[in-house]
């Protein structure tokens, strides 16, 4: 239930997530009023605050995302009764069909900021800590064929024990009468992140909609956590894009506000990527993340070459100087 940073964590593996990068973010991020996560994913960051803000928003263009924040947040519950099932190998493809033929419905579902749905959320985590690999519910496999299955190209079920979301080891859980213990335990954990998603508000778009000034300085000091796939490497998300022009256009956004006093931004990227934002009073953080399901040398060294640009008005360089000067 608690990460390895000792916060609250996601209960599905994700890739790409920044769990480990928490204390560096949010010494550089302070403590602000108001705080925005356009690209969230498992929402490392948000659940890795010390403590809860007063505004805070988070958005993933990726509808099955946003709806299991929002579901869980909403009804935790329900949420916990459809993720509390065995791992199968039918019902995994099964569902998996089920969830990719609603994908479209579902993004436009959530432009009502009320909408939700609790059986696509814990079918959804459900399958996100069965699968193997990439490519949960990202609109490839065998739902695409008309009903000819695909037997060569199925994903197999995630059946061992190693470590992955709410198939990790359960820990003895006073259980309810007649519940079994591994019910209790997503239970639990869905209620702890249900109290801290509590006045989050959670959106589904594109990036560029959270980051206008209705959502951040018009609430004051705003700190903008920004996380876009990277431009090296080969996630392709199912919400779009390995990088390329999107980080770009994240890059170039960052230039034009990173002078704002009202916002303190970091950007995440691999080494040299957005070194462009130093000439404009920008500076580096590094963190090394977890190796993952990296297994070709080049994924294993990109997760070494991990990069936080943050902006001018970041507060971490400060108390890092601050620190340099009490340690001389
Ligand atoms: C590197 S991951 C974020 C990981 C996250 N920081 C975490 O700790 O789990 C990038 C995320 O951006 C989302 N995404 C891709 N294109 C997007 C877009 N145009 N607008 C918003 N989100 C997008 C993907 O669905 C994915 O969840």
């Amino acid at each position: 239930m608690r990460s390895l940073a000792g916060t609250l964590a996601a209960p599905f593996p994700y890739f790409g997530g920044k769990a480990l990068a928490c204390e560096t973010v949010w010494g550089e991020l302070g403590d602000p009023v108001n705080y925005v996560e356009p690209f969230a994913g498992s929402a490392a960051m948000l659940l890795g605050r010390p403590n809860p803000g007063k505004v805070e928003t988070i958005n993933d263009a990726d509808g099955f995302v946003a709806n299991f924040w929002r579901a869980v947040s909403y009804d935790p519950d329900a949420v916990t009764h459809h993720a509390d099932w065995p791992c199968s190998e039918a019902d995994l493809e099964a569902r998996h069909a089920w969830l990719v033929n609603r994908s479209e419905r579902l993004r436009w579902q959530l432009e009502d900021p009320d909408f939700y749905d609790a059986k696509v959320a814990g079918w959804w985590v459900w399958g996100a800590c069965n699968w193997i690999g990439s490519g949960w519910c990202a609109g490839e496999g065998p739902h695409l064929t008309n009903g000819a299955r695909l037997f060569d190209s199925r994903q197999l079920p995630h059946l061992g024990n190693a470590g992955r979301g709410i198939n990790r080891q359960l820990p003895h859980l006073s259980a309810g009468q007649g519940e079994h213990p591994r019910s209790a335990y997503i239970r639990e954990w869905m209620m702890k992140l249900a109290e801290r998603l509590r006045d989050v508000r959670v959106t589904c778009g594109d990036w560029k909609r959270v980051v206008k000034d209705s959502v951040t300085t018009r609430h004051g000091l705003t700190g903008v956590f920004l996380d876009p796939p990277y431009t090296l490497g080969k996630m392709d998300y199912a919400a779009g894009g390995v990088g390329g022009e999107l980080a770009n256009a994240v890059r170039e956004w960052c230039k034009q506000n990173g002078e704002n006093d009202l916002l303190r931004i970091v950007l995440c990227g691999h080494e040299h990527e957005h070194d462009e934002l130093l000439q404009h009073g920008w500076h580096l953080r590094t963190w090394t993340a977890r190796k993952g399901y990296a297994v070709t040398d080049e994924a294993v060294a990109n997760s070494a070459s991990e990069t936080l640009w943050c902006s001018p008005h970041c507060v971490g360089r400060a108390d890092t100087a601050q620190a340099e000067l009490f340690a001389a």
